[in-house]
């Protein structure tokens, strides 16, 4: 069978044309998250604290049932918010594991915290969006809570945490991620993306697509969670919409940063950022690397101009257990996502069937001899051949 990656001879001519330009991304922009949630928490309605804007209680608005929970039932669910339920903090505040006495289910509730940096709106924008969503690789959100000064969200419980957490912040004796799996992990994420670019009416633009918004349940099946900085697409013969710089740094499309005008292809930057943090080991930013390092997308692009140097970006953490021809395909769709011009990166459709693909073909490891070493010292069949066939 001819692989979908056809496609991808494209990607490589643009691939080669877009690198031949490096510019420091990060000297180039700074994505502020706090300030324009401040400044949307002032401007939210204090009356009912956004809670008018929310689905009603029945939540049956073309997605997921969102249900209006007590805050006494959380209590009860968290045991009065236990440090042993404590699962991590973001900008919304601390979630917990929760048990809901009623149904016995095991969610995860976030609770905002006033003196956060997020606020009602990200409350009401991510209550609003997950409401009209439902998808396999989106998080589902079973309901909220909106007593006095307490925001909480009720979401469905992911057993294996984030994508954050398995890349850089593994347990003790907890195996590195293998290369099916980010495959799979990739693709699903891409998924999710494509349903709220393509498939959801009207579409979105995520702007908050990081690892740390991966989670993954059983099996590492992966979804996208926290749409509190979601936003409605471009209508008509609009391009773009027009708004404050928000996101996460390192993250962040560069011509988002500096315009402000956000697009859907502000979210396929995100995704090849992701991606490339998928198949190198290394963070958006590393501020504990040198200088020439710690920009994620700055250290790749003179790596991108030259296949032969691809091998120095697969994570170490594999030990070499990866198929060369895959590795080299990924990061090409990596480089197309990150292209400093948005018109050339690829549309979410395409980065589903390209990525959709690698993940079917199962990588063994006990079959396939481990790519070791530097280029020139690795086995001749498994670097030089590999290249000219992909
Ligand atoms: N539904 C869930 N199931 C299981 N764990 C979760 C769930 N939602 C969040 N978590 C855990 O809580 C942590 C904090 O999540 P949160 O979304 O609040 O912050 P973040 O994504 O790390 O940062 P940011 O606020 O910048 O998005 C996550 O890293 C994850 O480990
Ligand atoms: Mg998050």
């Amino acid at each position: 069978m001819r692989p979908p990656l056809f496609k991808l001879a494209s990607f490589w001519c643009l691939l080669f044309l877009s690198c031949s330009v490096v510019t420091p991304v990060a000297s180039q922009f700074k994505a502020v998250k706090n300030e324009e949630a401040k400044i949307a928490n002032r401007s939210t309605s204090k009356k009912d604290g956004g809670y008018s804007n929310i689905p009603q209680t029945d939540g049956k608005t073309g997605g997921a049932k969102a249900q209006r929970f007590k805050f006494d039932q959380l209590i009860a669910a968290t045991e009065d918010f236990k440090e042993d339920y404590f699962l991590g903090e973001g900008g919304f505040g601390k979630v917990y594991k929760g048990h809901l006495v009623d149904t016995g289910e095991i969610v995860a509730i976030k609770q905002l915290d006033p003196n956060g940096c997020q606020g009602v709106r990200e409350f009401v924008v991510e209550v609003q969006t997950l409401s009209k969503a439902d998808h396999a690789n989106l998080v589902k959100l079973i309901g909220c809570c909106a007593e006095g000064d307490q925001r909480l969200l009720v979401y469905e419980y992911m057993s294996l945490g984030s994508l954050e957490d398995h890349l850089f912040d593994p347990w003790p004796n907890q195996k590195p991620l293998d290369w099916n799996i980010r495959m799979k992990i990739a693709a699903g994420a891409a998924r999710g993306l494509e349903y709220l670019h393509d498939k959801m009416n009207p579409p979105i633009i995520y702007r908050d697509l990081k690892c740390s918004n991966i989670l993954l349940g059983e099996e590492f099946h992966p979804k996208l969670s926290d749409f509190g900085l979601a936003k409605v697409g471009p209508s008509g013969d609009k391009t773009h919409v027009s708004t404050r710089v928000m996101g996460t740094y390192g993250y962040c499309a560069p011509d988002y940063a500096m315009t402000g005008q956000l697009t859907f292809k502000s979210d396929i930057y995100s995704f090849g950022v992701v991606l490339l943090e998928i198949i190198t080991g290394r963070r958006a930013i590393d501020y504990t690397k040198s200088a020439a390092e710690q920009n994620l997308v700055s250290w790749a692009r003179p790596l991108f101009k030259d296949r032969k140097k691809f091998y120095k970006m697969a994570d170490p953490a594999l030990d070499g257990h990866y198929p060369i021809r895959s590795l080299y395909q990924a990061l090409a769709i990596a480089a197309m996502c990150v292209q400093e011009q948005p018109n050339m990166r690829p549309p979410i459709v395409d980065i589903v069937t390209a990525l959709s693909y690698l993940a079917s073909l199962k990588y063994d490891p006990e079959i396939e001899p481990p790519i070791r070493k530097s280029y020139k010292s690795q086995s001749p069949q498994k670097s030089i051949n590999n290249e000219e066939t992909w």
